[in-house]
């Protein structure tokens, strides 16, 4: 059981409340991981009453989850949520806030404040929770949650960094890349570190490259004024991908400690090869989908979606190849790619290994022998397979494909899916799963250069049909003839 606590969320009737913190909530709820005595309290300019709040969280939860909701959870949570209402841009609405927390016995002093705004949001919020003495309990603690993006190019992030760190100091904040809250991602730490046989073979001497996709079938949806002017490259690429890529790339830490682990991660990134702007577009290519189709039905183009402009350059599928200049990596390609609107929605990491250095198979039926893969499946499911080529049966020596699944293959996808994790890391302390701010100055020094150029660039896009598998243009990142993009597994 965890310490209790009072959560405030900042933006509790928009799409991140709606879609993923409140069913996070509701699991950890079903799981009897929250100490009876927390409360979530719903800061919003709605008119509501606690109960009218409950009414709309207990009808988007039903539909979220449907049969699988747990009346007895359910009720548990809604008799935790308050409602506070208020407007981000009024100084007064804050000191009622503050004025309820203190007079409030029922709600405990522990205070986690989640921004789930738009981060234009962020330091107004932070300087008037600091104003009302938000920022430091007289008896507990209160912590910090912001979400990414955090600040669109390094410039902007640093500011924006140096306004949190005037009301917060770095052990209150927690800044979330929901990635790391996902169990597929931080198995890559425990696949890779707690199995010997890898070790030996996890660097340039035996991998040919490695490629970090992520794949969704869904386009913008509603999100046109989060994402129109934002771009994929910002969205996926400097955040969630980056940070898989320093999981996969990373020196064994000294311990799992939190800043142990987070230093492993900074190296990483500045050890990335800076891209020069001569070589961005050899290093780095956008798209944006035009209209296509899935089976029957006809998809939209981006420019077509409610809310975005018709001249729009905007990328919604970008790809990057990247070089980390140290002597594990030195020289192997790491790919990164991501897109909406693509043919199904999925997420891996697929490393592919170097050819034997001797052709003992030439003089047999065996004409080319394919690489070995190894595949970590992050989501929908959570898959691992080895590739290996091994002897078909019969009289003639020729090779084939074996695939070697771990049994977890087969299992249906979990529906935990990250906030879980996190809202508890958070209660408890724990910022292992969170960034640091170097790392995030670090992962923005990586894509600055190319988001510079492509800021200057806005008459063109290339386009690839909704539902296709993106531009066969993004091939021309392969270094070499024989690398291909590995979709799905
Ligand atoms: C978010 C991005 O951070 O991650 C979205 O803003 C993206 O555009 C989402 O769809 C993907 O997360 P998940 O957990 O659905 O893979």
């Amino acid at each position: 059981m965890q310490e209790s606590c009072s959560l405030i969320i900042f933006g509790s009737t928009g799409n991140l409340a709606t879609y993923k913190l409140l069913p996070a909530l509701y699991h950890i709820e079903a799981a009897q991981r929250l100490d009876p005595a927390s409360r979530i309290l719903g800061f919003g300019r709605r008119q509501w009453s606690d109960e009218d709040w409950r009414g709309e969280v207990r009808a988007s939860l039903g539909e979220r989850l449907g049969s699988t909701l747990d009346e007895d959870a359910l009720a548990r949570l809604l008799s935790r949520l308050r409602f506070v209402s208020g407007d981000l841009e009024r100084p007064e609405d804050f000191v009622r806030l503050a004025e309820r927390l203190r007079s409030d016995d029922d709600l405990p002093d522990n205070l986690m404040s989640y921004l789930a705004v738009a981060p234009r949001h962020y330091g107004h919020i932070v300087d008037q929770l600091a104003a009302n003495g938000l920022n430091a309990q007289a008896s507990g603690w209160s912590r910090l949650v912001v979400e990414k993006p955090f600040g669109f190019d390094l410039e902007s992030a640093s500011i924006l960094d140096q306004r949190l760190q005037r009301c917060f100091s770095e052990d209150q904040i927690y800044r979330i890349d929901h990635y790391l809250g996902k169990s597929t991602v931080q198995n890559i730490l425990v696949f890779r570190f707690a199995n010997l046989i890898l070790e030996p073979l996890w660097n340039r001497n035996y991998i040919d490259h490695v490629q970090i996709s992520h794949a969704e079938s869904r386009g913008i949806e509603e999100r046109a004024g989060f994402y129109d002017g934002v771009g994929a490259m910002r969205d996926m690429i400097q955040s969630h991908l980056l940070q898989m890529l320093t999981l996969v790339a990373m020196e064994p830490p000294p311990s799992l400690d939190a800043e142990a682990l987070r230093d492993e991660k900074v190296k990483v990134l500045r050890s990335i090869r800076a891209i020069p702007r001569e070589a961005v577009h050899a290093q780095a290519f956008r798209a944006q989908y035009g209209p296509g189709r899935s089976g029957d039905t006809k998809l939209a183009g981006y420019r077509d979606e409610p809310g975005v402009g018709h001249n729009s350059t905007t990328e919604t599928y970008a790809a990057l190849k990247l070089y980390i200049d140290n002597w594990r990596w030195r020289n192997v390609p790491f790919y990164l790619r991501t897109g909406k609107r693509l043919g199904q929605t999925n997420s891996l990491i697929a490393i592919r290994f170097k050819h034997p250095p001797q052709q003992l198979f030439r003089a047999t039926a065996i004409e080319q022998l394919k690489p070995n893969w190894l595949l970590l499946n992050i989501q929908p499911n959570e898959c691992m397979r080895i590739e290996i080529q091994v002897k078909q049966p019969g009289l003639e020596m020729r090779a084939q494909t074996e695939r070697l699944d771990a049994s977890s293959c087969t299992l249906p996808p979990e529906h935990i899916d990250a906030y879980e994790a996190l809202i508890l890391d958070v209660i408890e302390g724990d910022h292992t799963h969170f960034l640091r701010y170097d790392e995030v100055n670090w992962a923005w020094r990586v894509v600055d250069p190319i988001l510079k150029l492509w800021a200057t660039e806005r008459d063109f896009i290339h386009t690839y049909p909704a539902g296709s598998w993106g531009p066969v243009e993004a091939n021309r990142l392969f270094d070499r003839e024989d690398q291909e993009w590995r979709n799905a597994m």
